[in-house]
Formats: C-alpha cells, sequence, structure tokens
C-alpha cells in the first residue's frame, strides 16, 4: 500500500507491506515556515506540489516496489488545509487512474488514531487522546471504523497553545519541540499557571485562557524573578495536567482500561512520562507510539487505507479535498 499525505506542511510519502512499513519518507517545510510563525497555506501547497513526487518515488525507491506491484493508494482527503490536500488527492487520483489501482480516501484523524497499531498489538475498545496542532480531541475507538468523540477543544489545539506560547516566549516555530527540550531543565511548579474547568461538555479542552495567562505574565515586573527554563516547564505543565486529567475521568467515567495517545504532541517527553506513570497508577494500559508515527507521516494513512481497502473501500475518482472533513 502507497501513502500519501499533504495536509498541513509536511509532505510525507509511504509503502507498507501489512504492518511492515517498507519506507516512510517526511519532508519537512519548517525551514519554509519558521520566519512566519506558523504555517502560510499558500507556500505550502506550492512547495508539496515541487515535493511530492519526488518523496513518491523516494518511498518507492527504498521499499524496492514498483508502481505495478502496489494493492492500491491511500490518500489523505481531509480535515487540513484545502489547498495542501488538494496537491496530494490530485497525484493520488492520478497514479491510481494510470496503474488502474484502487483509491482510498483516509480521514487524517484516523490515521493518527490507528498509528499506534502499526507497532503495537491494542485491543478495541480504548480511549484515544489525539493531540496535535490542529486537532485536540478525546474518542472512543470501539472498533475499526467506529469512533465517538467524547470531547474537543473549545478554541485552540494543544500544539497550537505549544506553539503559541513559545512564539510568545520568543522560541523558533514549531515550538513544541522546543518547549519540550527547555522545560526538561526547568521546574514545572515554578509558576502557578491557571487550568481550565469547564462546566459544560464534560470532557473538553480548552487552551486559550492559559495562553492569556502566559501573556499577562511575560508582562509583569515579576516575570524577572523567573529563568525562561521554569516559566516554559510550568506552562508545559498546565497545558499537560489538563490533558490527562480529562483522559483520565473519562478512563474512570467509563471503566476504560486502555489509553492510546497520538498526534504531534503525543510527542510530548512530559505527556508520554506521566501518562504512562499515572496510567499505571489508575490500572490503565497506556500505548504510545514512536515518535516518528507521533507527528505527521504517510505509514499511518497507508495503515488506515489498508483495512478500508481490506473491508472493500474504494474512492471513486471524483475524491475531493474536505478542509472540515470530520471523524
Ligand atoms: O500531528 P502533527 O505533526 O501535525 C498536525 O496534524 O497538526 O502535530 C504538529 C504539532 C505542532 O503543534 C508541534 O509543535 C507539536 O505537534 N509537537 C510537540 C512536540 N513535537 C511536536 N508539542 C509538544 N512537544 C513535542 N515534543
Ligand atoms: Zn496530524
Amino acid at each position: 500500500m502507497l501513502g500519501i499525505e499533504t495536509s498541513c506542511d509536511d509532505t510525507a510519502a509511504a509503502v507498507l507491506y501489512g504492518t511492515d512499513i517498507r519506507a516512510s519518507i517526511v519532508s519537512s517545510q519548517d525551514h519554509v515556515h519558521s520566519c512566519y510563525g506558523g504555517v502560510v497555506p499558500e507556500l505550502a501547497s506550492r512547495h508539496h506540489m515541487e515535493n511530492v513526487l519526488p518523496i513518491v518515488d523516494q518511498a518507492l525507491a527504498q521499499a524496492q516496489v514498483g508502481l505495478e506491484q502496489l494493492d492500491g493508494i491511500a490518500v489523505t482527503y481531509g480535515p487540513g488545509l484545502v489547498g495542501s490536500l488538494l496537491v496530494g488527492v490530485s497525484v493520488a487520483k492520478a497514479l491510481a487512474m494510470a496503474q488502474q489501482l484502487p483509491l482510498i480516501g483516509v480521514n487524517h484523524l484516523e490515521g493518527h488514531l490507528l498509528a499506534v497499531l502499526l507497532e503495537q498489538e491494542v485491543d478495541f475498545p480504548f480511549l484515544c487522546l489525539l493531540v496535535s496542532g490542529g486537532h485536540t480531541s478525546l474518542y472512543l475507538a470501539r472498533d475499526w471504523g467506529k469512533y465517538e468523540r467524547l470531547g474537543v477543544t473549545r478554541d485552540d489545539a494543544a500544539g497550537e497553545a505549544f506553539d503559541k506560547g513559545a512564539k510568545m516566549l520568543g522560541l523558533a516555530y514549531p515550538g513544541g519541540r522546543i518547549i519540550d527540550r527547555l522545560a526538561q531543565h526547568g521546574d514545572p511548579q515554578a509558576v502557578r499557571f491557571p487550568r481550565a474547568h469547564l462546566k459544560t461538555g464534560k470532557y473538553d479542552f480548552s487552551f486559550s485562557g492559559l495562553k492569556t495567562a502566559l501573556r499577562q505574565f511575560l508582562s509583569t515586573p515579576e516575570r524577572g524573578n523567573y529563568r525562561d527554563d521554569d516559566i516554559v516547564a510550568s506552562y508545559q505543565e498546565a497545558i499537560v495536567d489538563m490533558l490527562i486529567a480529562n483522559v483520565l475521568r473519562a478512563a474512570a467515567d467509563l471503566n476504560a482500561t486502555r489509553v492510546v495517545i497520538s498526534g504531534g504532541v503525543s510527542a510530548n517527553s512530559r505527556l508520554r512520562h506521566r501518562m504512562l506513570t499515572e496510567g499505571a497508577q489508575s490500572g490503565i494500559q497506556v500505548f504510545v507510539p514512536s515518535l516518528k508515527l507521533c507527528t505527521d507521516n504517510a505509514a499511518m494513512i497507508a495503515f488506515a487505507g489498508a483495512w478500508r481497502l481490506a473491508v472493500g473501500q474504494r474512492a471513486s475518482l471524483q475524491l475531493n479535498a474536505s478542509a472540515t472533513l470530520p471523524l
């Protein structure tokens, strides 16, 4: 199965044989967008256009397969930036048509949700905390393709909270990884940032108050008394606290014994460590994908496409990009 992923700013292609990742290439555009402090959609789609075919060729070469040996082509068709999605969808349709191969449209969020199954056996049902730059949701995965959203962010995604916080602190884009690194030298209890407790939407998330609190804190004279590493560690701790609190509450309410974390923010070392230890203390088995499967990649798209193809699903050549595709 060939997977193609171009939903945001990473151009990715992967070749899977069952759960064996024969190739997974991710071409980052961080260098293109970093000077703007965020992804510029027009630039992202232009760079996808330049990169996508060389990246597909590279994946096929590394996997040592030709297009004619594939069983199908899976492509992310939403949600994401519409111009970016269109590049992947158009290329996948053209290749599928030229080679007479099945085409499978994949929801990017399902890719993240299932990614860990490429590496570990996880029985359904499980709770999945999906935390990325564009999404923050809690799902109950009952079975393949049967997902119930229990909670969602009311404002920013967790990754945005990391990236916008990093920007306020004068750090480069994307800031999540940088905050993670700096926080390892800081005291997470140094500054007490607020945690949102929502009255409605039991498992919903909100990060805008925290972001405002950081902005206000940075403009106070008090700020001078704190080391940057301590501020960063405290800010990260507030995000992680809010994420874990919701997951553990939902797990207790639903008697869930398995939790998966996924998406770019699941690469965060503090979230991974605390989720594993606090999950174990509550009798919950926590499954964490390896770092390469947390952030955007095409292996997870090929994997989600493979099970859909196995149950007979395929897209027509009318497949279109859908910026707000729900899961
Ligand atoms: O899943 P992803 O690669 O793309 C989206 O679908 O959004 O997630 C990207 C997000 C960015 O906001 C980035 O800052 C964040 O994941 N991220 C991290 C870490 N690595 C990536 N956030 C916190 N700690 C990390 N180690
Ligand atoms: Zn993603």
